[in-house]
């Protein structure tokens, strides 16, 4: 083996590193931020007083918004990374699986002859779909210049507001099966990655917490709009 190929090989892995370790982080915010979301259930008071909360945390030692800022700068820092070994990963799996450099998994299903796994597909087209929802979400909900029922200096009504139209239910449902297929598969991977794939049982427990994550951050996003769109909050 040549000098070359083994430093590409390890570039590899320290790339599915970085993607592991930057996705587990997004699935942390999302976790918190699914948290943060059921407080709509507790009305507006409580709803915007986290919001304003968010804001001011770390207070006198840091200056309003701070913290707010060291975690937009930590989420940006992770989507960079993310998408950067993706793409990096794939355009390797692309030269890998041309023609002339040994065709491996031929297959009928892909116009390009190669197989394509339903999880790759998943992870790529859904994590171009999900990077333009987090754009759209945040010209909807943060800066509020989409603002479909009504715009608002309130969060909870922004919200409120948001959910009362039928097309935004659908538009983050959408969104959300796509957060929750890359998900499943993302979760899985990572854990792959990082080392769980030691035996069967292990195996076996990763495909679980994969189903876990995937179905816990799907429903807890979904169930304000839901529960808002049909009148059962406020
Ligand atoms: C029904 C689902 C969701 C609702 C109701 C929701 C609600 C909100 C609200 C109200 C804000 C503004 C917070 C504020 O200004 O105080 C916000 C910000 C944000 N949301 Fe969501 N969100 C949802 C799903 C998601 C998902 C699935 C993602 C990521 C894939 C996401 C990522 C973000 C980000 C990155 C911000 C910006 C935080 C900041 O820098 O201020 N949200 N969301």
């Amino acid at each position: 083996m040549t000098k070359q190929r083994v430093g590409a090989r390890r570039s590899t892995v320290a790339l599915k590193a970085l993607m592991a370790v930057s996705g587990l982080l997004m699935v942390g915010y999302l976790l918190l931020h699914m948290y943060g979301n059921l407080k709509v259930f507790s009305g507006q008071v409580k709803f915007d007083e986290y919001s304003h909360h968010l804001r001011t945390l770390g207070e006198p030692i840091l200056p309003y918004e701070g913290a707010l800022w060291i975690i937009r700068v930590v989420l940006l820092a992770a989507i960079i990374a993310h998408v950067y070994s993706a793409v990096v990963l794939t355009i390797r799996d692309r030269k890998a699986t041309r023609v002339g450099s040994g065709p491996r998994y031929k297959s009928k299903q892909n116009k390009r002859g190669f197989q394509r796994t339903y999880a790759s597909f998943t992870l790529r087209w859904g994590g171009v779909i999900i990077f333009l929802f987090i754009i759209f979400h945040l010209l909807n909900l943060t800066t509020n210049d989409i603002a479909p029922g009504g715009a608002s200096p309130s969060p909870y009504v922004r919200v409120m507001n948001t959910f009362s139209e039928w097309y935004m239910v659908l538009a983050y449902t959408l969104a959300l099966l796509a957060v929750g297929f890359h998900l499943r598969h993302g979760v899985w991977a990572a854990g792959m990655t990082l080392g769980a794939n030691t035996s069967v049982k292990a195996r076996r427990n990763l495909n679980v917490l994969a189903y876990a994550v995937a179905g816990i951050i799907t429903l807890g996003f979904l169930v304000p709009p839901f529960a808002i769109f049909f009148g059962w909050v406020g």
